[in-house]
């Protein structure tokens, strides 16, 4: 690989990376805060065009016919669309939330119509389609040079980022034609490097042997005896007889399980070889017990023997015991012909956490959960999860269809490597689920001979009984393995049903295929079961979406107090909370405070919690590249408001659970409804989570008052006070009735009391903080109910109310704590969900 063209990367001039074989950790630009002016491409079209590649049919030449400046410049022909030009690669070297500048001198050649010349970034994001984001645009013609300049600033989160140059269709009808186009003197600049490094981890040029990379697969046959990328030689593959064969590289140690990768390689189909190929880069990953999983990194269409095609693309490895990266055909392509490949480069630029921000656990007053995978188990993703979490939630690796794929065939793989993170590092586990009529396997709800839907025959609906009870019996018997439920086992929760309020139907009950069949009934069994299978260590939740809507409320409130009538063992209550910036808190405070009322009404145990926390910020539904500020700077807001409202409401809250970690692995990532960007950096809404309204004096910067405070129906800002001395900055170490939020609590005044009664002090033997009795770490956990418990004989106090509120908790947990500890927080004695469970004719199961 010879590199002339002039260029910088980070700082750094991309000729220094004339590299021979692998340069693992070799840094490309170690520029912690570079200058805004960097130069990060410069083109002057006179020995090369790297980095730009052809778009589609276009080809690129250096062609000396005109220039304007110097002798030549570039000419992009044979275009047969008008998004067809010069393309290159900029989702590596732009820096998300920097600005950049082009500018370039267009025409097109003598003797061709005007048209116009455009510079265009397509983005790419996972889960969405791809946006176009216009760059620059100038009207040219065949008389004389034209300025094409304008600005952009690169989005979060992007796993791609194409930067192109295209032109305008001229004419119509018979006579529309793609122009060819010429470029000269390309400049762009911005910062680069950003807040982290640019660092290769492989790069390989082909110059001297095949660099540390062998042939993949049986009588394959790896050389560099064929020309290379715009350089002396290539590895050329031949006598591939699978799809699969082709050329690996060992990359165990130079990648690291939950880090971001950008990898780009140059490929062909070997010499006379007819016809186009796609060819792709995968990964192979190689667990422990010696499982395989294959990621296919990216993947080039339309290889040829003559035109080299560059595979690129973004990839964040799970975790691995060994890991190899291949070139190969794809998958039931039937193509087994020759490969070229050249200019093989592996970059990551990541920036790490940032370890100077408050730890978000110790900013709300119950424990803080995230819903993850196993990528946040290892690298940056999960320095993150540890330092701001002490719950986590599978994601999805507990869902059925993870756990159940196949009737009687059970995968607890993915599932035992959070359990096992979780173990290792004192994280809580809360359950993610167990009926549920949405990723579920069909089988579950078909006949096991026929393949056809269960009817509501006896036979059927017995059948889909032990189905479900076989689930989630074997579930709970395999997580056992990590310890005793209510003991040591990080499992201390679990969503036992899932989504099945239908607020629009009479009986508010979803039409799934459980309903379906067994009625109603199928929810009372899920929870008899649970109980049967956990038994009384593990809370047992039901789960809803809109929970904070009236009308979902309603009936979701209805089902709930028929459960509880019923003596069903209902544990807890979820509310997902997938909300956007228009969700008015207090209507979520309502579902919240009508929960806590029914349960007084009922006179029973009952805890809440935020199951699936996330706020979208793009209320119109916009479609956006990057987050606005103003944005980012009202959802902050949201988030410190809604945190507020949750800490007032801490003695009713089992956890609150955010719905991923970054937005960049959000489920709704359009919205980028999350606390940490796709670089793992503290948004506005982390800040607004971490700053108490009430108090002016919360540690971490506040993010900034928006320009115009958006009519969300959220609540407005407090004004921030000019003195603090009235409100503790950190946890309110109150006691007794005096104290603590002076006179702004949301409590209304028919709401019960929940008055501590417990020690004049909290316990600060755990870091000098007091922590809700549910932030119990591996060595301190509840033995048994913790989420609910009746004073007696193990507290170091004894308590005469049956309320309790976080910072009296620690003095009633000793070390050893009995199973008869402190009264929790939904606690009224004897009505508990055990006491009820026995009290309580259980639901007829035949
Ligand atoms: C979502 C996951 O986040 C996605 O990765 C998956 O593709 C679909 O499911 N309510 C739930 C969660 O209870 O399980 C869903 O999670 C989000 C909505």
């Amino acid at each position: 690989m010879r590199q002339s063209w002039r260029a910088t990367v980070a700082g750094l001039a991309v000729g220094a990376l004339t590299l021979t074989g692998a340069a693992a950790g070799a840094t490309i630009g170690a520029v912690a805060a570079a200058a805004a002016d960097d130069t990060i491409i410069d083109n002057d079209f006179e020995s090369t065009y790297e980095p730009w590649t052809a778009r589609g049919d276009a080809d690129l030449a250096l062609t000396t016919t005109e220039a304007a400046s110097g002798s030549s410049s570039l000419a992009v022909t044979g275009r047969t669309a008008s998004w067809q030009g010069a393309a290159t690669d900029v989702v590596s070297t732009f820096v998300a939330g920097e600005t950049y500048t082009l500018d370039a001198q267009v025409k097109v050649p003598a003797g061709t119509a005007a048209t116009t010349v455009a510079a265009t970034v397509q983005e790419s994001r996972d889960g969405t389609d791809d946006a176009y984001t216009q760059v620059a645009s100038v009207a040219v013609d065949a008389d004389g040079w034209a300025t094409l300049t304008g600005t952009y600033v690169m989005p979060d989160a992007l796993t791609g980022a194409v930067l192109y140059l295209e032109a305008a269709t001229t004419g119509s009808g018979d006579s529309a034609a793609e122009p060819d186009f010429l470029v000269d003197d390309l400049g762009v600049t911005g910062t680069a490097g950003g807040t982290g490094q640019t660092e290769a981890v492989l790069a390989t040029d082909f110059e001297d042997g095949l660099g540390g990379w062998s042939a993949r697969g049986d009588g394959v046959v790896a050389d560099t005896t064929t020309p290379g990328h715009d350089s002396g030689t290539a590895a050329l593959v031949t006598n591939r007889t699978e799809e699969w064969h082709g050329l690996a590289h060992d990359v165990t140690s130079l990648i690291e399980p939950g880090s971001t990768y950008q990898v780009s390689a140059w490929v062909k189909l070997g010499p006379d070889e007819d016809g186009t190929a796609d060819i792709g880069l995968s990964v192979q990953r190689t667990a422990a017990d010696g499982g395989d999983s294959f990621d296919n990194v990216a993947t080039a269409a339309g290889a040829t023997a003559d035109d080299w095609v560059q595979i690129t693309g973004t990839y964040q490895p799970g975790p691995f015991e060994s890991a190899t990266l291949y070139v190969e055909m794809p998958y039931q392509s039937a193509d087994l012909r020759p490969i070229v490949v050249d200019d093989v480069l592996v970059t990551t630029s990541s920036a790490g956490i940032e370890t100077d921000v408050p730890d978000l656990k110790d900013a709300l007053d119950v424990p803080f959960g995230v819903a993850i995978d196993g990528r946040e188990t290892t690298g940056p993703s999960s320095e993150l999860v540890l330092k701001h979490f002490d719950q986590i939630t599978p994601e999805n690796d507990m869902k059925p269809e993870e756990i159940q794929p196949t009737e009687g065939t059970f995968t607890f793989d993915d599932a035992d490597v959070l359990m096992q993170f979780a173990k290792d590092d004192g994280l809580r586990v809360y359950g993610h689920v167990l009926v549920w009529h949405s990723q579920t396997a069909d089988w579950m709800f078909e006949d096991p001979t026929t393949g056809e839907p269960l009817t509501t025959s006896d036979e059927d609906r017995q059948l889909l009984r032990d189905r479900m009870k076989t689930h989630i019996d074997t579930f709970a018997e395999h997580f056992a393995q990590y310890g005793a439920y209510g003991e040591d086992n990080p499992i201390r929760a679990i969503d036992v049903v899932n989504e099945v309020i239908s607020e629009g139907e009479d009986d508010g009950l979803r039409r799934s295929e459980w309903y379906r069949i067994l009625g109603p009934e199928y929810i009372r069994l899920a929870f008899e079961y649970a109980h049967e299978a956990f038994g009384d260590g593990v809370a047992l939740f039901i789960n809803d979406y809109n929970t904070e809507q009236p009308a979902k409320r309603a009936a979701y409130l209805d089902l709930v107090g028929d459960l509880l009538d019923e003596g069903v063992p209902v544990d807890g209550v979820g509310h997902q909370l997938h909300v956007s910036l228009l969700q008015p808190i207090n209507q979520i405070e309502a579902s919240i405070e009508a929960v806590d009322a029914l349960a007084d009404a009922k006179g029973v145990d009952l805890v809440q919690a935020v199951t699936e926390l996330d706020v979208a910020a793009n209320t119109g539904g916009e479609s956006w590249t990057s987050l606005p500020q103003e944005r980012a700077v009202s959802q902050g807001y949201y988030y410190r408001d809604l945190f507020d409202m949750l800490r007032s409401h801490a003695q009713d809250l089992f956890s609150v659970t955010v719905w991923g970690p970054t937005d960049a692995r959000s489920w709704r990532s359009e919205g980028f409804p999350l606390l940490f960007d796709g670089a793992l950096q503290a948004k506005p809404a982390f800040w607004g989570s971490s700053t108490r309204r009430s108090s002016p004096c919360s540690p971490g910067p506040p993010p900034p008052r928006p320009a115009t405070w958006p009519s969300t129906g959220t609540r407005r800002p407090t004004p921030r006070g000019t003195s603090c001395p009235t409100y503790p900055s950190a946890r309110p170490a109150r006691a007794g009735s005096s104290g603590g939020r002076p006179t702004t609590s949301r409590r209304s005044s028919t709401s019960r009391t929940r008055r501590p009664t417990g020690p004049p002090t909290p316990s600060t033997s755990s870091g000098g903080t007091p922590r809700s009795p549910w932030h119990g770490t591996a060595a301190s956990r509840v033995p048994v109910r913790p989420w609910c418990r009746t004073a007696g004989a193990g507290s170091t106090s004894s308590p005469t109310s049956r309320t309790r509120a976080w910072w009296t908790a620690r003095p009633w947990m000793p070390t050893s704590v009995s199973p008869t500890g402190p009264p929790g927080p939904r606690c009224r004695g004897t009505t508990s969900a055990t006491a009820r469970r026995t009290a309580s004719a259980s639901v007829s199961s035949p």
